[in-house]
Parts: C-alpha cells; sequence; structure tokens
C-alpha cells in the first residue's frame, strides 16, 4: 500500500511545530517538519525526538519558487504524491501597528503569494481524498474589511483569482503611494498588510475549493484564535498545542465533505460572507 504523507509548512516552531507532533502522534503515515532555516528545521527535529517522536525534514522557504519547485520534485521522486497539506507559514507585523510599503509587501509575499506558488508546485501531488489546510486568521475573515467596493467584489459566489489578486495589488499600490486610508479596513486599519493577505488566503481557499473537487479534496482555511507564540510576542488565550487541535482536527477528524469552509477554533465553521459581523480582529485583544 502507498505510504500516506502529511507536510506542515514553516513548522520549526508556534503552532504549525505543535501540529507536526500531533500528526507525528496520531497520523498513520510520514510527517514532514519543513522550514526556511535549515538549523532551525534541525533544532525542531531533534526536540521531537526527545519525545520519541520522528518526523522527517525537508528545507522549505514559501515565499522562494526554487525551494518549492525543489521540495515538491522530491516529494514526487520520493513518494509520488501527499495526503495532507498544511500552509501554516506566515509572518505578522512587527510590534508597529502600521508598516512601510517594503513590510507590507514582505508580509503579503510570505502570507498570500506564497500559496499561490504552493498551488501551482505542490497542490498536483495532493492525492484523492486528500486534505489542505490554509491557515488563515480573524483577520482573514471578509469582516475586516470595509471598503464597499472591496467587500461586495469579495462576496462575489464567481469571484476570481484575478479579483483577489486586485485586492492585493490594490492594497499595496495605497501603501507604497501614501493613498492607503485606515477607514477602509477594521480596527483603524492596523496590521492591514497581515489583513489583505488573510483575507485573499480565505478567498482562494473556496477558488481552490472549486479546483480540486474532481479529486475529492478538501480545501479549508481556518482561524486557530489568539496563540501565545512569537507572531504574538506571547499575548494569547491559548498555547500552540491547544491550537493544533483545529488543524489536527480538519486534517485527521472532520468529514470529508466539509470543504471550502472558514473554520474558527472552536472547529465550527462561520459565514465568511457574513461582512457585517465582528470576527474581525482588535488589536485590543493583544493587551487583554
Ligand atoms: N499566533 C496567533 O495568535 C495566530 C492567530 C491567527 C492566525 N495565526 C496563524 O497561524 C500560523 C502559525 O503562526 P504562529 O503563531 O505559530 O507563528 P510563529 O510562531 O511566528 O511561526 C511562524 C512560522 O512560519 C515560518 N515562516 C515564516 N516565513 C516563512 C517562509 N518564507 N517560509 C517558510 N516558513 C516561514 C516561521 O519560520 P522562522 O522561524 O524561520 O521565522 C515559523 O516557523 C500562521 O499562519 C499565522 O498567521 C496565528
Amino acid at each position: 500500500m502507498t505510504e500516506r504523507v502529511a507536510v506542515v509548512t514553516g513548522s520549526n516552531k508556534g503552532i504549525g511545530f505543535a501540529t507536526v507532533k500531533g500528526l507525528c502522534q496520531r497520523f498513520k503515515g510520514v510527517v514532514y517538519l519543513t522550514s526556511r532555516d535549515v538549523k532551525r528545521g534541525e533544532q525542531a527535529v531533534s526536540e521531537l525526538n526527545k519525545l520519541n517522536l520522528h518526523p522527517l525534514y525537508h528545507q522549505l522557504d514559501v515565499a522562494d519558487r526554487d525551494s518549492v519547485l525543489r521540495f515538491s520534485e522530491y516529494l514526487q521522486k520520493k513518494h509520488g504524491g501527499i495526503d495532507i497539506l498544511i500552509n501554516n507559514a506566515a509572518v505578522a507585523n512587527s510590534r508597529d501597528l502600521y508598516n512601510t510599503y517594503e513590510e507590507n509587501k514582505y508580509i503579503v509575499d510570505i502570507n498570500y503569494k506564497s500559496i499561490l506558488t504552493i498551488q501551482e508546485l505542490i497542490f498536483p501531488l495532493v492525492r484523492n481524498n486528500g486534505r489542505i489546510i490554509n491557515i488563515s486568521s480573524d483577520c482573514g475573515h471578509i469582516s475586516n474589511v470595509k471598503n464597499e467596493f472591496w467587500v461586495k467584489t469579495l462576496s462575489k459566489k464567481d469571484l476570481t483569482l484575478k479579483e483577489i489578486n486586485e485586492f492585493v495589488d490594490w492594497f499595496l499600490d495605497s501603501s507604497k503611494n501614501n493613498t492607503f486610508k485606515k477607514e477602509d479596513f477594521a480596527d483603524d486599519g492596523t496590521v492591514v498588510a497581515y489583513r489583505v493577505a488573510k483575507v485573499a488566503v480565505s478567498a482562494l481557499t473556496m477558488l481552490q475549493q472549486k479546483e480540486l473537487d474532481g479529486k475529492n479534496i478538501s480545501v479549508n482555511s481556518m482561524h486557530p484564535g489568539l496563540v501565545r507564540t512569537d507572531m504574538t510576542l506571547g499575548a494569547g488565550f491559548y498555547n500552540a498545542d491547544e491550537a493544533a487541535e483545529t488543524p489536527l482536527y480538519l486534517a485527521l477528524e472532520a468529514p470529508q465533505s466539509l470543504k471550502g469552509a472558514y473554520v474558527w477554533h472552536d472547529r465550527k465553521v462561520r459565514d465568511w460572507y457574513d461582512h457585517k459581523a465582528d470576527y474581525y480582529f482588535k488589536t485590543s485583544a493583544l493587551r487583554a
């Protein structure tokens, strides 16, 4: 029988690391811990080895096309395909709630554009009945967007990739040209690049689902809760192991019929299209 394979991106620390740990304990197959930095990845693997857990390792910088291609070719050759893919790698704004254009572009490249590269180079490896989980955020709910035109566009049931990319470029252009308006986003436009990237990821998830329906692959996006990791500078209500329960649930336990959904950390599906909901991220939570 073909050996089953699970891959978690950006898994040398935080929620990704905890997800690899959980998969090593519960998934019957091979689990890949990946990281952009080899040393940090190997350190993470040796931490798991101490717990008698044995993930395989491969370098993967999701924002580096050559790195994604190398990993894809390696997986193809070694396993012929994969069964679970958890797109976890991401960066957040620094301590500042507003960022420069260069910082915004960096965040968008890693958090959103990398998923397009992975879609092109790694999705074809996902076998029939496989599962893809895009780790989004409460920042990825449509209620983070307040600009009327973009709320309307992103709400279209026949939304296209071109339109999602236009949304992202509209924001990046406004950041470059200093025409960005705080009122176009929730919470006074704080951590806006992160919000834009994650909204794009959750919108993209539904398009990806349509593309992969024929292979009965499920693609869902999810919000892990506010979690005490380096990303939040230690603020949050959950630790990484607790937060990993949602991706683990989606990867291992959720019904295969759960498709194209936006899933909250209590495992409930939330209506992504409800732009009036207050599911958006509030920076005040960081001080709670
Ligand atoms: N923590 C929260 O409260 C929270 C809330 C909502 C959503 N999320 C989402 O949950 C996921 C995990 O976040 P976390 O809190 O665990 O953050 P974290 O502790 O900062 O971990 C992020 C991971 O992504 C990796 N990464 C960053 N850029 C990468 C790249 N170009 N290629 C490969 N890996 C890369 C990091 O590697 P390095 O060590 O090399 O930087 C690190 O391993 C993210 O998608 C995040 O947006 C987190």
